[in-house]
């Protein structure tokens, strides 16, 4: 059984506890798929606010969706499209306060108003992307960005 109760003081404290869990759900374990749905079911019970917590893949040039925790979403999503398909094409973290305000949102879930989204490279290639989602707007701090990049280098290694 696993019994990860993260209950940090601060945001710096709480993403070290939840990579160090992260890393101890992952070790040892090849299937990329029990790691990525092991780390959406983590960062669903730890991360307050969010309504929607999991991974697109890069399948063939294309983001499909992984394990996730949340409402049913979007099957597939091109690169370039929506604010997972600007991160999967630039490779850059899409930290985006008010989605509403982003060009290509792709709406999946009504009660979206902030999104965080994580590329995962691994030796050059585009794995997946790590997508958070919140009700609240502007949910995601530079503090929540820099945790996340840490969960994604960790989890690199696992896909
Ligand atoms: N809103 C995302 C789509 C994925 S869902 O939020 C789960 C986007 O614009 O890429």
């Amino acid at each position: 059984m696993y019994d990860f109760k993260i209950e940090a003081a601060d945001t710096e404290t709480m993403y070290r506890d939840l990579a160090s869990a992260l890393a101890g759900l992952v070790e040892g374990e090849p299937d990329p798929i029990a790691n990525m749905a092991n780390a959406a079911a983590l960062l669903w019970e730890t991360l307050p606010d969010l309504n929607w917590a999991g991974f697109y893949r890069n399948i063939g040039g294309e983001l499909v969706v992984g394990p996730f925790q949340g409402r049913p979403a979007c099957i597939r999503i091109p690169f370039g499209e929506g604010v997972c398909g600007v991160a999967a094409a630039t490779r850059q973290v899409q930290r985006v306060e008010d989605v509403h305000a982003f060009e290509n949102h792709i709406a999946c879930d009504s009660a979206s108003n902030s999104e965080l989204v994580v590329p995962i490279v691994r030796g050059g290639e585009l794995l997946a992307v790590l997508d958070l989602d919140s009700p609240k707007f502007a949910r995601f701090t530079e503090a929540d960005e820099a945790g996340c990049v840490r969960l994604a280098e960790i989890l690199a290694k696992a896909l």
